[in-house]
């Protein structure tokens, strides 16, 4: 038996080593697709398997729909044959090595919804066979991979560390960050056996830099989301600071301007309108929903989630101060919008803090409408909203809320134009003229 398993992961880490394992990408989303391009790109044949048809068909095309992947660079790889798409599962019975990339958002009650992961794994089952890898890449709860992913792949029959091999392994990538990049950001790797830790570690290895080997899928999962609620902590505490601040009459950026003046001990955060995407208001919370099996409350997870929340409600309060100064209620008022991308210079609007606004602006009875020069539309909550220009959207609105400081807006043009400005990311720190018609977090 001994034999039969160093043989299964013996010839699957020459055919990774040698790059002639096949690689299917299970989700090819925000970060399905670029590591479909990166593998691609280094020579393993890989195919992207997702259940949108609109996106399977998008990439057999040659066609991009994300940001942070190089246009020419999937056209190349589609035309040499190197990646291809499709919606059929029976793909993995080709794979060597699957890699797990489908989302785990929050379900109503704002528990772990890891139906994805499930089902993906379930559909996976008929077509393992010895010898192949699979690697969990979406963020969720350390035990997820040995509690969840690793009872259904038994179900093939196969012995998991003999001739079927699982890790986890969390993605890092930070849409729109030109200096890191899926190559240069260092990978965390957990096993369920040592011989599963040696053949995932061996497969990061020929795309990443650097690979960080730890001794469990459950650390690399804890390590995400240590990662991610470190962050949602932090700009909840700068967050808290701009509230004290705004109550006492000082400026929160020049405050964190100065703290950042110290060369140790301080780490820069800004303050803002919320926090938004895929992961920052969301993975701690997987954390939190598995700490109640161990009797244990994750105060911290849960004031920062306060914290941030808090911020949708003081910029609606910041809008009501700005549009007092042209004596006006919110009630019937025209709000523009600048940005509802979660972050700067990049086009994903899930979770943004853009959304809460518009709901409760709405609630107030303004008129809203929205400039993003990176989404030209959403629709949220069964209605589409369609970018406005800037230069119309400003001539109509009597408050424009700069909710995301895209480099590419001119704000000079936008303090110049609008009849009163809330600027949430201190975009307008350096347009000189107009700031008694500027209100800040
Ligand atoms: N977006 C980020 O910046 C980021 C960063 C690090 C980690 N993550 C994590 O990575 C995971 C994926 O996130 P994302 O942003 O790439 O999501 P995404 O929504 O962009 O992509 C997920 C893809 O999975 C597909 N999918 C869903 N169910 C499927 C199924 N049953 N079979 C096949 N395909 C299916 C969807 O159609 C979609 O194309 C999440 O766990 C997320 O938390 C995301």
């Amino acid at each position: 038996m001994e034999i039969v398993a160093k043989e299964a992961g013996a010839s699957l880490k020459q055919a990774i080593e040698t790059r002639q394992a096949r690689v299917a990408v299970v989700g090819v989303g925000y970060v399905g697709l670029p590591l479909a391009v990166e593998k691609a790109k280094v020579g393993f044949p890989v195919v992207g398997l997702d259940r949108s048809a609109e996106r399977v068909a998008s990439i057999n095309r040659g066609e991009n729909y994300i940001a942070d992947v190089d246009d020419r660079e999937l056209a190349d790889l589609v035309a040499s044959g190197r990646i291809k798409a499709s919606t059929d599962f029976a793909a993995i019975g080709e794979a060597d090595v699957v890699v797990i990339c489908v989302p785990t958002p929050l379900n109503a009650n704002r528990d772990p919804d890891i139906q994805y992961i499930v089902h993906v794994a379930e559909q996976m089952v008929p077509y393992l066979r010895p010898g192949m890898l699979v690697s969990l890449e979406s963020t969720t709860y350390p035990g997820t991979t040995e509690e969840v992913l690793m009872p259904i792949l038994a179900q093939s029959g196969l012995e998991v560390g003999k001739d079927l091999f699982i890790s986890f392994s969390p993605e890092r990538v930070d849409p729109g960050n030109a200096r890191y990049t899926t190559r240069n950001t260092n990978k965390v790797v957990g096993g369920v056996t040592r011989t599963c830790l040696d053949i995932a570690t061996t497969f990061y290895r020929q795309t990443i830099l650097d690979v960080v080997p730890v001794s469990s899928p459950r650390v690399a999962e804890m390590t995400k989301v240590f990662e991610n609620t470190f962050r949602a902590v932090n700009i909840a505490m700068v967050n808290e600071m701009a509230l004290l601040c705004d109550r006492m009459g000082l400026d929160v950026w020049e405050v964190v301007e100065a703290a950042n003046t110290k060369p140790f001990g301080i780490m820069r955060f800004n303050p803002g309108p919320g926090v938004g995407g895929h992961c920052i208001p969301i993975d701690p919370f997987y954390l939190t929903w598995k700490a109640r099996q161990y009797d244990f409350h994750t105060r911290f997870i849960e004031l920062a989630g306060e914290i941030n929340i808090l911020m949708h409600h003081h910029v609606r309060e910041k809008v009501i101060q700005a549009l007092g100064k042209l004596r006006k209620s919110v009630a019937g008022s025209r709000i523009l919008l600048l940005g509802v991308a979660y972050k700067k210079d990049i086009s994903d609007w899930r979770e943004s803090p853009a959304l809460k606004l518009i709901e409760l602006l709405e609630r107030d009875e303004a008129e809203i409408r929205y400039h993003d020069p990176f989404v030209p539309a959403f629709v949220d909550q069964g209605t589409e909203r369609t970018s406005v220009e800037l230069e119309a959207g400003l001539a109509w609105a009597d408050c424009a809320v700069i909710m995301t400081d895209h480099s590419r807006v001119d704000y000079a043009q936008v303090v110049k134009n609008a009849k009163v400005v809330v600027d949430t990311r201190n975009a307008t720190a350096r347009v000189p003229s107009g700031r008694e018609r500027i209100v800040s977090i």
